[in-house]
């Protein structure tokens, strides 16, 4: 058995299982689950109906790279997204589409962590923010890595202390994940964040994979979050060199269950996760692909999408910014919030006293010199319909006022 399968942390769903488990039930009230960032916005008709109409091909095996149309379409939303020059992202060798960013940010670990390449006879590092998306851990463990733990809190504004990191550290360094919008504090880091972390990137020889699964997600409609290969433009690194961007239909188009994201950056490495998927065998069949060129297509649901988000926020965080303090964030659809008490004892009094499921934010982070940033915070994910939304906050209002 492979000895690093020892080192994976349990899942948080499955620790929010337990935590959960044999509680006694102090209410009738119906559960409402904040739990999991799964949408529950109505995905767009039109691509349900392509999806459809395009099983007739479900005989045929899909190739790895995926068609030339779905290619072409996420490469053209790049461009208009990003304000990207036109031809910068071709087609054929800047773009991969993948079966949702999960496998994909697991996969990448798998193809750059070079572990016969280690610095200062450690294993090599991967880099990422604490609290973070439990794949990039994952991923790096299995990569025969170890992940170094970036804590992200208030003082920081959130954002992973690249000064933090030592030079040795850098050295050992093969891979930085940077999660924008952050999941879980809606953060966006500002140009000169992506700035120093290339300069970081070229010096110590490292890849940049950049999760931006929640780019359409955002509160101000006219201020959309930046994106990597847009400050590579800006940087004239126009051949994306060391960097990579993971995007989905999950959060954009409410998406989740057909598995279609992709891969976007440096030709050399797209061509390195090419190879390797086609070992791994990870392609989306073509009535996926279909569908996905007409969601890449569509603005219009998308606005709509977003639009259901803002309202929901600027019902809520009303609601809750005195029990919890929490603000609205600049992009996702969860709010991180500060509880009053321990976080597993507050998620845990929520359910039996209020039926409200929610994450608890040490789930999300690692403890490092004896501090969890997670500590004392838990995740709620808007995505319930907001009628829903509202009386899990105001449940949640009486919970606090009852402790
Ligand atoms: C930060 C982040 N990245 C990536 C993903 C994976 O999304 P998908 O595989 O559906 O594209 C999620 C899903 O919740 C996420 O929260």
């Amino acid at each position: 058995m492979n000895q690093n399968l020892q080192l994976l942390h349990e899942y948080p769903f499955g620790k929010l299982k337990t935590l959960l488990q044999n509680l006694s039930i102090e209410t009738t009230e119906p559960v409402i689950s904040l739990a999991i960032g799964e949408p529950q916005h109505a995905p767009p008709e039109a691509v349900l109906n392509a999806l459809v109409a395009d099983l007739g091909h479900i005989n045929q095996y899909p190739s790895t790279q995926g068609s030339e149309a779905l290619r072409q379409s996420i490469a053209a939303w790049l461009t208009q997204r990003y304000q990207l020059s036109d031809a910068v992202v071709n087609p054929e060798s800047n773009v991969l589409p993948v079966v949702g960013t999960r496998e994909a940010l697991f996969a990448i670990a798998q193809t750059v962590v070079d572990v016969t390449n280690t610095q200062l006879n450690s294993p090599p590092l991967v880099i990422m923010p604490s609290p973070f998306y439990q794949i990039y851990e994952g991923a790096a463990i299995m990569a025969g890595a170890e992940p170094l733990y970036l804590p992200c809190e208030a003082a920081n504004h959130y954002l992973p202390d690249l000064d933090a990191v030592s030079d040795s550290e850098w050295n050992r360094c093969q891979l930085v994940y940077i999660c924008n919008p952050s999941n879980p504090t809606g953060v966006i880091p500002p140009a000169s964040f992506y700035q120093r972390l290339l300069e970081l990137a070229d010096r110590f020889d490292f890849v940049v994979a950049s999760d931006e699964c929640y780019s359409e997600i955002y509160y101000d409609e006219h201020s959309p979050p930046l994106g990597l290969l847009e400050v590579c433009q800006s940087l004239g690194r126009n051949d994306f060199a060391r960097c990579l961007v993971f995007n989905s239909l999950s959060k954009r188009s409410n998406l989740a269950g057909m598995r279609s994201g992709f891969v976007a950056g440096c030709d050399k490495l797209i061509a390195a996760f090419l190879k390797y998927r086609t070992y791994h065998g990870s392609a989306m069949p073509l009535h996926h692909q279909s569908a996905s060129v007409m969601a890449w297509n569509d603005e219009a649901h998308v606005q709509v999408n977003r639009q259901l988000y803002r309202e929901k926020m600027d019902r809520i965080v009303p609601m809750l910014q005195s029990s919890l303090g929490v603000e609205i964030p600049a992009a996702g659809f969860c709010l991180w919030a500060k509880t009053p008490i321990d976080d597993e004892l507050f998620t845990q009094k929520l359910f039996s006293q209020r039926q409200v499921r929610v994450l608890p934010g040490q789930y999300l982070a690692r403890m490092i010199d004896g501090h969890n940033p997670g500590l004392h915070y838990i995740r709620m994910a808007l995505v319930q319909p907001i009628e829903d939304c509202v009386q899990a906050a105001e449940r949640i209002v009486k919970l606090v006022a009852d402790l």
